[in-house]
């Protein structure tokens, strides 16, 4: 079954700890990092990441938009992340590498993220020290954007890469993820949704996650 991860980006930030309480039936909760240079938007730091890991059960899946996120793993791990996934586009190989190992190395699952942009191929230097492979299907930076159809064969490519390779690596699809989306990124090989405006827009969101669950 696909696993949901709503993102606390589309959610009252002045109620963040009832917002996340209202999610609770999803598999993940997608945290969204951003630091205003790697993307044109400033959001969630390392002190929110603390404060709202005692407020659920749910994996904390740490989506990091920051420049060189190197330098600030360790620090996500400290404060509850269980997922934390950079982009290869915002850092070296080498560091990219040392960040997913650091990841690592606090017994946290690790993976690596592409903007619409960026090819498949880019993230095959990693893929084995990946426990997440994350296909943008908008531009990162805010939610409530368009799902972009064009990046199913870059998903398919990965699906067939993990497969191939016997890797056991998740694939999630992050933006404009909605009921029928939902099913286009299934159908292309996701494993993992992530859905901010969908989830936090709806009447009831149980009955919501449910959907998009399929
Ligand atoms: C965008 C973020 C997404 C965003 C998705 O940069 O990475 O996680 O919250 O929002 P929706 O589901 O509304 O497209
Ligand atoms: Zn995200």
């Amino acid at each position: 079954m696909l696993k949901i991860a709503p993102s606390i980006l589309s959610a009252d930030f002045a109620n963040l700890e009832r917002e996340i309480r209202r999610v609770d039936t999803a598999d993940y909760l997608h945290v969204d990092v951003m630091d205003g240079l790697f993307v044109p938007n400033i959001t969630i730091g390392i002190p929110v990441v603390q404060a709202i890991r005692p407020v659920t059960a749910l994996p904390l899946d740490v989506h990091l938009m920051i420049d060189r996120p190197v330098r600030y793993v360790e620090q996500f791990c400290r404060a509850g992340a269980d997922i934390v996934t950079v982009h290869v586009e915002a850092d070296s190989e080498e560091n990219t590498k040392k960040a997913l190992s650091l990841i690592r190395a606090q017994g946290k699952c690790a993976g690596v993220v592409l903007k619409p942009g960026t090819p498949a191929e880019a993230a095959l230097p990693f893929l084995e020290l990946c426990s997440m492979v994350l296909v943008m299907t908008v531009e990162p930076g805010f939610g409530g954007q368009a799902f972009m159809e064009d990046m199913m064969p870059k998903l398919r490519t990965l699906r067939g890469w993990i497969d191939q390779r016997g890797l056991d690596c998740e694939l999630e699809v992050d933006g404009g993820i909605g009921p029928d989306t939902c099913k286009t990124a299934a159908a292309n090989g996701a494993t993992v949704l992530v859905a901010g405006s969908a989830v936090y827009r709806a009447q009831d969101i149980p009955a919501r996650i449910r959907e998009l669950r399929g």
